[in-house]
């Protein structure tokens, strides 16, 4: 399939590239490096020993899209690109509605453009809010308790609505629990250009010396441990979700929801032990005060996509840590040369 992924360059769209390569779909990237470097997309090369194509675009420009799209004429497109700093949100409102919302709207306008019809959506369990009972599933009330969380939630809702006018359109909104870890290769893996705002980013950079040490942001919720608990899921069954996806919008037509996790929690210092057996030695933390906006525990009832999607993850927690860390040690600037 010709595929056009936005935002391919990322954490999650070059880990999803190289899924994709490897089954022999034709792709093209479109990315402003925003929050990405060009060198992801050259390991994705050397890795997966095949090209694609690259264009340097920004989804808050309209007609750049269309002529990107009008060029590649897509039959299908992943949209990664965004922002995803919860904290940045509630800061720059309106950046987070421009590339969220505004810059989903431009994508499923360059799509009608050449007739595209299928559209893969990255969109987050932050658009569940506060959890009302465990596991969610895809029933759960949709009250986003952020910026970043509204902003997922409304490009949802213009989706399922450009579906709607489109009888033989398709989407698939991948609402991803807490993605983690790295390529088997250790050559692509996450690389925040701030101060990481997640827990394995951080962990990571710990282990590597880049940060004193880890602040645990309370241990007194109601856990079994008492620290927050989450549903991480390993990035390349992330990526095969992807696949999974691509393949079930051109099989079916209608815009559908699809928690993407694994079903089971970890708490913070459930991945802290796990990390620290991956790298070897135990890493420095101290307890610190409750991060304003967490929840207790968060975990998907992935049943709807392990049916439909007839996808389901396989990695563990001993694979995510390994990974990030073999990720981590081989590249303690991430991209960034030393
Ligand atoms: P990322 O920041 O690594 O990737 C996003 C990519 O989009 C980057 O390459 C960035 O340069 C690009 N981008 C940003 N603004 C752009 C713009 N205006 N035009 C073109 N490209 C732009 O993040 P990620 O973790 O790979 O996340 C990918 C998607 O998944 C995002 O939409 C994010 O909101 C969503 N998501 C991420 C997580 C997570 O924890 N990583 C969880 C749920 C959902
Ligand atoms: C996990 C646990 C923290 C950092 C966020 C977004 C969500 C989604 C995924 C995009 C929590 C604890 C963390 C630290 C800590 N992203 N923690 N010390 O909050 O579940 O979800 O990322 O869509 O929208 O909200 O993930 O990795 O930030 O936190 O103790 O330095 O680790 O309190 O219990 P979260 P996280």
């Amino acid at each position: 399939m010709d595929v056009l992924l936005t935002g391919g360059a990322g954490y999650i769209g070059s880990h999803t590239l190289i899924e994709l390569l490897a089954c022999g779909h034709r792709i093209h990237v479109a990315d402003n490096f925003a929050n990405s470097s060009p060198e992801a997309l050259n390991r994705v090369r050397s890795l997966s020993n095949r090209d694609f194509a690259f264009s340097r675009a920004d989804v808050r420009d309209r007609a750049a899209l269309i002529a990107l799209f009008q060029e590649f004429r897509p039959e299908a497109v992943i949209h990664f690109a965004g922002l995803k700093a919860v904290g940045e949100g509630e800061a720059k409102p309106l950046d987070y509605y421009e590339t969220n919302v505004a810059g989903t709207m431009n994508v499923l306008d360059a799509m009608n453009a050449v007739q595209c019809r299928r559209i893969v959506f990255s969109s987050s369990a932050t658009v569940y809010g506060e959890p009302e009972y465990l596991p969610i599933d895809e029933a759960h009330p949709l009250r986003p308790a952020s910026v970043y969380g509204r902003t997922k939630h409304m490009a949802e809702q213009i989706i399922a609505d450009w579906g709607r006018a489109r009888p033989e359109a398709s989407g698939a909104l991948l609402r991803y629990f807490n993605p983690v870890g790295a390529h088997e290769s250790g050559r692509i893996g996450e690389d925040p250009h701030d101060v990481p705002n997640n827990l394995m980013p951080y962990i990571s950079q710990v282990a590597v010396g880049r940060r004193a040490k880890l602040s645990i942001y309370g241990d007194d919720y109601d856990t079994r441990d008492g620290t927050g608990l989450r549903d991480y899921i390993h990035v390349a069954d992330l990526a095969r979700a992807h696949v999974a996806a691509l393949d079930y919008a051109a099989a079916h037509q209608g815009v559908e929801a699809f928690n993407i996790g694994t079903g089971a929690g970890f708490t913070v210092h459930e991945m802290l032990r796990a990390f620290s057996e991956a790298c070897g030695r135990d890493l420095p933390y101290e307890v610190t005060a409750r991060r304003p906006g967490d929840v207790a525990a968060c975990v998907a009832d992935p049943s709807k996509a392990n049916r439909l999607l007839n996808w389901r993850a396989e990695r563990g927690l001993p694979e995510m840590s390994r990974s990030a860390w073999l990720w981590q040690s081989g590249n303690p600037n991430g991209y960034e040369a030393l």
